[in-house]
């Protein structure tokens, strides 16, 4: 599907988010091995969550969908059952490698594999640590899906990350909950902590301080109530959109403001972006807030180390913010963006050069000058939600009308993203 998106004069009204894609991908599958029944109110209608809401469907829990609430009936740690069929996490990373956390400690072998995106990104990273717990996992040239998991008896390990994964560190936590003993996670970088929050909510025995995650298994979760809050990564888009067309005023309610993700809001104040947070409340163990933000000079920046694993996934969104800043703005220490749904180094510096935007780019990371402006282009989203939505963000301060290729994409996390920008452009 091609999408036509005609400059913007202004932005502004009130944005209403999709849930959180981390933490709906997160209740759900710890609602599946608790016990009772668990309603998860506000889960995100994207493709990805819907794809791990299949997947433990699939696994024996029962899941109801009434609009954006969500019931599942837990089997409990021990019950669930073997599925008839291969597993399918769709284009979803966090799916694929969360779910295999808990695969590896059943009874019996399980499939899973996803989309063509997803059969080329790296599963070793949680393979490693899963078959030093005793998991046996095979996998399409040692490292990439489809996996096959023998589930076994695992017993807790002590693990350092080497890389900077939430996914990773979930993986590990998870199998842990079926672990005897004590599983440790070590994380030199910190990233976002949505899985300790939501074990500690489930009930589980679960301690986090200062980089260093414990979880006693085998552990007993209890069914809850929970309410997801607006995704600050969806939010991404429409704040950059605010700061990029003059005269914007935009009102997001409801958005998850955990402390590993809001860096993004500190990001952009350092910056001078106009950006306010207003009303902070807590839900179902998670932050929530209201953001305000007006149009108005961004000076550009530096992002680099922990800053960039923090905001790794709103590169997209930033690079684009960069082309108008004052001073542009420079990403390192991004290799990660190379293993995304796409490349995105490599599709962020694509698209920017067809809208004749100047962009280095680098093994990992990037340098987008500013003081540039968007020229008209057929855009493509390379089958990439985020990259579909950086640059429908773009095409709104381009000199003419842009098409953006398989804008579709942005469904995997955002379905009503097109007729919400709609709605505040004008
Ligand atoms: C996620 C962690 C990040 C992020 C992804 C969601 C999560 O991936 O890019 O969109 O929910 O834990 P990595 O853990 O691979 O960095």
């Amino acid at each position: 599907m091609n999408e036509l998106i005609s400059p913007a004069r202004s932005i502004h009204g009130a944005v209403m988010l999709p849930g959180d894609k981390s933490i709906s991908h997160r209740f759900a599958m710890l609602s599946a091995i608790a016990e009772g029944t668990s309603t998860i109110r506000n889960y995100s209608g994207g493709a990805d969550c819907q794809s791990t809401l299949g997947c433990v469907e699939a696994l024996g829990a029962v899941v109801e969908r009434d609009g954006k609430d969500v019931t599942v009936r837990g089997r409990g740690l021990e019950g669930l059952r073997a599925p008839a069929a291969r597993l399918d996490a769709g284009n979803s990373g966090s799916a694929i490698r969360m779910l295999s956390g808990i695969l590896a400690g059943q009874k019996f072998i399980s499939e899973i594999a996803g989309d063509e995106s997803l059969a080329r990104r790296p599963m070793d990273r949680i393979m490693q640590p899963l078959a030093d717990m005793g998991a046996r996992i095979e996998a399409r040239e040692g490292r990439f899906p489809p996996l096959r998991i023998e589930g076994r008896p695992l017993h807790a390990i002590d693990y350092t990350l080497p890389v900077a994964s939430a996914q990773v560190k979930t993986c590990v936590l998870f199998a842990g909950l079926f672990a005897e003993g004590t599983t440790i996670v070590r994380e030199p970088v910190r990233t976002r902590d949505h899985t300790e929050l939501a074990l500690r909510e489930f009930g589980a025995d679960i301690s986090a301080r200062k980089g260093v995650i414990s979880v006693t298994g085998p552990a007993r979760l209890e069914a809850r109530e929970l309410v997801v809050p607006g995704d600050l990564s969806a939010a991404a888009f429409f704040l950059v959109a605010a700061l990029l067309i003059p005269d914007s005023n935009l009102v997001i309610s409801g958005v998850g403001l955990n402390p590993t993700r809001s860096s993004l809001l500190d990001f952009l104040a350092g910056m001078g972006a106009n950006v306010r947070v207003l009303d902070v409340r807590q839900e179902s163990g998670e932050l929530v807030g209201d953001i305000s933000v007006r149009s108005g000079p961004v000076r550009g920046g530096v992002l680099e180390g922990a800053m960039t694993a923090a905001l790794i996934d709103e590169v997209p969104a930033l690079a684009v913010l960069g082309a108008v800043t004052e001073h542009g703005i420079v990403v390192r220490d991004a290799s990660e963006l190379r293993v995304k749904e796409t490349d995105r180094i490599a599709t962020i510096a694509e698209n920017l050069g067809r809208m004749g935007v100047q962009v280095e780019a680098c093994p990992d990371g990037l340098r987008v000058p500013g003081g540039q402006r968007f020229r008209a282009a057929e855009l493509d989203s390379f089958g990439d939600h985020r990259i579909a939505m950086a640059f429908s963000i773009a095409a709104l301060a381009a000199d003419g009308p842009c098409t953006i290729r398989s804008a579709e994409a942005a469904s995997v996390s955002f379905p009503e993203f097109y007729s919400t920008l709609r709605q505040i452009a004008s």
